[in-house]
């Protein structure tokens, strides 16, 4: 089942809207386990959304429209070249669309398609359509697991996505240290493709701590070609390890956002304002995973 997504509300005579949060994606886990034909990787990857997000504004429009605000926005582009426009125009009804950015771009986080899919749905909402139109995979790998929006473990390419029900809570700091990572060139870098995956069956986790402790075991297999195309990446992983109460400090996607694991909130708030302080620079949030 897909958690809900729309938050807008229709009145009057004017332009219909929907309003839409696009939460960012963390791969707690990412192990690449081979590599197609046409170059894409195989993946096996344990994916869950957290608390902070963008946000994805349509209203009814005479023509197709982007403007793009908010704290992250600098750089993002408002034209064609957005997923989010992309999103937009697969549908029938042009739209207007407000994207606020709170999350940075090219961050391993999956601000592009988790913005692409509060886009898909904010238009469904919008016009009433149930089935998404053709070609939103497309728009992406991760596109469908943030459809889901909800804790699920990913593979092929990103096209399979089963959702894993019951994850206990977790409780993390995430930090970007302001450095964009080109997806493909962290690819490029890596060296051993045939890499093993999770176990078949992943296991029942009782707690936070049981979780903590299997994901301890696990791998984000893109860590290493990240850290060779931009090396202040392993500075994120150590200074977020060392953060007191972190059980595991690891990048997601292919960087170059990583994350810290607590087992309650408030570690990961003191964790995120430590942090904040000795690194003024770095974008830094408490977050809960779910
Ligand atoms: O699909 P998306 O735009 O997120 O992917 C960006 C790039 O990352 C692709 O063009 C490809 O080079 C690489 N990629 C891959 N295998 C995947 C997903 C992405 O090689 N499963």
């Amino acid at each position: 089942m897909r958690k809900k997504a729309a938050s807008g509300s229709n009145t009057g005579n004017g332009p219909l809207f929907s309003k839409v949060f696009a939460p960012a994606k963390v791969n707690l886990t990412l192990h690449v386990t081979g590599q197609r034909a046409d170059g894409y990787h195989l993946l096996d990857s344990l994916v869950v959304f957290a608390d902070v997000g963008d946000r994805v504004a349509v209203r009814t429009a005479e023509t197709l429209s982007l403007d793009v605000t908010g704290p992250m926005a600098q750089g993002v582009p408002s034209d064609a070249s957005n997923l989010v426009w992309k999103a937009a125009a697969l549908f029938d009804t042009p739209v207007a669309i407000t994207l606020s950015k709170y999350l940075p771009a090219a961050a391993g986080i999956g601000g592009g398609s988790s913005d692409a899919a509060a886009t898909l749905l904010a238009i469904s909402d919008l016009t009433g359509q149930k089935r998404l139109p053709e070609g939103t995979v497309e728009l992406g790998a991760d596109v469908r697991v943030c459809l889901m929006r909800q804790a699920a473990r990913m593979s092929g390419i990103g096209e399979i996505v089963d959702p894993v029900p019951d994850l206990p809570p977790l409780h993390a700091v995430l930090a970007n240290p302001g450095v964009e990572v080109a997806t493909p060139a962290v690819f490029g870098a890596l060296t051993e493709k045939a890499n093993k995956p999770m176990s078949k069956a992943l296991p029942r986790w009782p707690g936070t701590r049981h979780l903590i402790d299997w994901l301890a075991a696990q791998r984000n297999d893109l860590e290493a070609p990240a850290i060779k195309t931009e090396p202040v990446i392993s500075e994120v992983i150590a200074s977020l390890g060392a953060l007191s109460g972190a059980r595991l400090a690891r990048m997601s996607g292919s960087g170059a956002t990583c994350f810290a694991l607590f087992e309650t909130r408030e570690d990961a708030e003191a964790g995120a304002e430590t942090l904040a302080r000795d690194q003024p620079a770095w974008w830094i949030t408490p977050a809960t995973l779910s």
